[in-house]
């Protein structure tokens, strides 16, 4: 096959057609190595963290798709990419734990080319720590520029180099490329990036860049062609959808996409709650589409501690809002995050958290120990809390939820349910989720996967249902 690596006809292009360039090349470059090696080349890729990296996968995997990698679970592939979070301390050690274990299968496979990205790439002393101690890696990209995977691929095949390519920011949005969906039946749709809180805790402002909302148009035809190829439900995704901004507010933006046929099913994450609107709440109250399921993080239930956070609510404003949401909408079901340990965090202030858990009767609890992040207002503040006290509140926490969440008071009713997946420990059994993001599991074909089915919820298991189809 006839490959000219000195194609400069990309100079010429705008994206995404410039991304698109560098697939077609890319497709011959590994059409011509796997014909040199008898044999098909092998993708795998790992991710960390949170919904936004799983949708980011969803694209990397798209383009190694289209290239003419083949995916698989196996990490000892030809090619691996790590699409990393450093949300937490310990995403940070996992990796490096990871890479030390990659080094052996290179040297096993001289083929094997090693990709890193994700928010952990953002950090400088990462990039630092990678380029001194891990020097086998081929490519390095962050968060700002992940679309262009194939043209990073590209200069690695051309140049037999690394390549390192991180932006400090970009205000360009390039979506419309190759997608793999892990779910032929649901998908995220990115709405924005970025966050501009800047809670004193967290990394993401700093990794993730300012908030940049995608035009409503472009999300409508999003998921005007997911619900052709037959998606039934999209999630909404953006750190905030609350500030969304694309001209049209996050509320009118639900409107519209509720609109589109076929889509039977929409949630969002996540939203602040100091931006929740009350015209929020309206639409999601009559909008038969929008799941009765909403995720409000509250992050502690101490007015102190949340002025620290720099979270702009308070203890008494957070309880009415929930009080405002369950009055329009008495069914929703309310999950939450919650840090434990924050800088300065007293026994009462640590009550008051356990207080807000008993008040509002959260369905899940998302619950994590404070991480010192490099960077941020929180790591250089006075009264780090020790160890010993936040091993004493965190089971104290769990607890807390466990017996607050009203979750059997769904118990006998009839739910629909979209069918996911086959239980992985007994293949009898089907798994979906109901609305309000239940998982259920019931007798059942795998031919009802991807399909709504109705459940009757007979036994609750803590945070699951076992069901019956009726
Ligand atoms: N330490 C512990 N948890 C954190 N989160 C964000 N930053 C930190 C940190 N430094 C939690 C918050 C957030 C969730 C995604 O992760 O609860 O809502
Ligand atoms: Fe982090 Fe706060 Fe932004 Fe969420 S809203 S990503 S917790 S800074």
């Amino acid at each position: 096959m006839n490959t000219n690596l000195n194609d400069k006809s990309d100079e010429f292009l705008m994206e995404p057609d410039r991304q698109l360039h560098f697939i077609n090349t890319c497709k011959q470059l590994i059409f011509d190595k796997k014909a040199g090696l008898g044999r098909n080349l092998t993708y795998c890729v790992v991710t960390f963290g949170c919904q936004m990296n799983s949708h980011d996968s969803e694209k990397l995997k798209g383009i190694l798709d289209e290239i003419g990698y083949e995916e698989t679970e196996n990490e000892d592939a030809d090619l691996i990419i790590y699409n990393t979070c450093t949300i937490r301390e310990n995403a940070n050690l996992k990796l490096y734990g990871h890479l030390g274990h990659l080094k052996n299968l290179k040297q096993k496979n001289p083929e094997m080319i090693v990709c890193l990205c994700g928010c952990m790439m953002q950090e400088p002393h990462v990039i630092e720590t990678i380029k001194s101690k891990y020097r086998f890696v081929d490519i390095v990209f962050g968060t700002h520029n992940l679309y262009k995977f194939a043209e990073l691929v590209y200069t690695f095949l051309s140049t037999g180099k690394p390549v390192i390519e991180i932006l400090e920011k970009n205000d360009l949005i390039v979506e419309a490329l190759p997608k793999k969906r892990k779910y032929s039946f649901k998908s995220g749709i990115n709405i924005m990036f970025g966050c501009n809180n800047f809670c004193t805790y967290c990394i993401v402002p700093y990794v993730r860049g300012r908030e940049k909302s995608r035009k409503p148009e472009e999300i409508i035809a999003e998921a005007e062609a997911l619900a052709r190829v037959g998606v039934k439900e999209i999630m909404l995704l953006g750190q905030n959808v609350n500030s969304y901004d694309g001209g049209i507010s996050f509320p009118e933006l639900l409107r519209r996409v509720c609109k589109v046929d076929g889509i039977k099913r929409i949630r969002f994450m996540t939203s602040h709650p100091k931006d929740l609107s009350d015209e929020l709440i309206e639409v999601m109250a009559s909008e038969a589409k929008v799941c009765k399921h909403l995720h409000l993080p509250v992050q502690s239930g101490s007015t102190e501690i949340l002025t620290k956070m720099n979270r702009r609510y308070t203890k008494e404003s957070y309880l009415e809002l929930v009080d405002k949401i369950k009055k329009a909408m008495p069914d929703i079901s309310l999950t939450t995050d919650i840090i434990v340990g924050f800088p300065g965090e007293t026994e009462k202030d640590f009550e008051d958290t356990l207080d807000i858990v008993k008040k509002v009767g959260y369905d899940q609890a998302y619950t994590f120990i404070y991480s010192k992040r490099t960077g941020t207002p929180a790591a250089a503040m006075d009264n780090q809390v020790p160890d010993e006290v936040i091993k004493e509140r965190f089971p104290r926490l769990l607890k807390a939820v466990n017996e607050n969440n009203h979750i059997d008071r769904y118990k006998g009713q009839v739910k629909e349910v979209l069918v996911e997946e086959i239980n992985v420990q007994d293949n009898s059994l089907m798994t979906g989720r109901t609305e309000e993001s239940l998982t259920v599991h019931f007798k059942g074909d795998a031919d009802l996967i991807g399909q709504f089915v109705n459940v009757r919820l007979d036994e609750c298991k803590g945070f699951y249902f076992m069901g019956t189809r009726i």
